[in-house]
């Protein structure tokens, strides 16, 4: 007598999966269990690439660097910043002592894009999530943001890269007792394009090493 709405069921049966979803995101303690969860979100963007790229470094690590999105060689890898922009963070990185082993690395969105494209202003708002559960769950000190996607993801604004450079930004989620302070930077690749911008960089870098040494 009543007939089965299938495509109504289909998508209670949707809903009830988000909320899954969502809640086991918020339960989620170690920065390793999202990796299950991010696998288990469908993005078109997985069907271009090989592997997802989450993190490099030290989980205990008090500074967090977020880049953008892997390009090839990382998708290759699973890792984030190994080709020739990573070769020029390790670079930057060992200038002020510090190492990438000792840092968490990770990138505003976790697959490749085609093409190499600059993801959307929609696809880092879908995978934002994910990120500020690792600041949630790493609890850094220093955010340190490589490039317009990352700075996107975090600072929200609509200044562009150099109104936001040359001053400490704070971030803050609703799980978030404390905020932590902000620094934006010019991406590697953006460097490796226009080496005339390095020596900004450069400034930006001895901004963090001063902080650093402040802690
Ligand atoms: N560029 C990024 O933003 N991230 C990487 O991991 C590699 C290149």
């Amino acid at each position: 007598e009543t007939p089965n709405n299938l495509l109504e069921d289909e998508q209670k049966e949707k809903n009830h999966n988000k909320v899954k979803a969502i809640k086991s995101l918020n339960e989620i303690a170690e920065i390793k269990d999202l990796i299950p969860l991010i696998l288990n979100h469908n993005s078109p963007l997985r069907k271009n690439s090989k592997n997802m790229v989450l993190f490099d470094g030290n989980t205990k690590s008090k500074i967090m660097i977020i880049g953008e999105a892997p390009g090839k060689e990382e998708d290759e890898h699973g890792l984030p910043f190994v080709g020739s922009a990573g070769q020029l963070l390790n670079k930057m990185l060992s200038a002020i002592q510090l190492e990438r082993k000792n840092i968490y690395i990770t990138n505003t969105i976790p697959w490749k894009l085609p093409q190499n494209r600059a993801p959307t202003d929609q696809e880092i708002l879908e995978f934002l999530p994910f990120l500020q559960r690792q600041i949630e769950i790493l609890k850094p000190k220093i955010i340190y943001l490589l490039g317009t996607a990352a700075v996107k993801a975090i600072l929200s604004t609509p200044l562009n890269l150099s109104d936001l450079r040359e001053k400490w930004h704070d971030y803050k989620s609703i799980k978030m007792d404390t905020s932590v302070k902000v620094l934006v930077s010019h991406h590697p690749s953006t460097l490796l394009q226009s080496p005339k911008l390095k020596k900004e960089a450069w400034n930006d870098l001895q901004m963090l090493q001063k902080k650093l040494n402040e802690n």
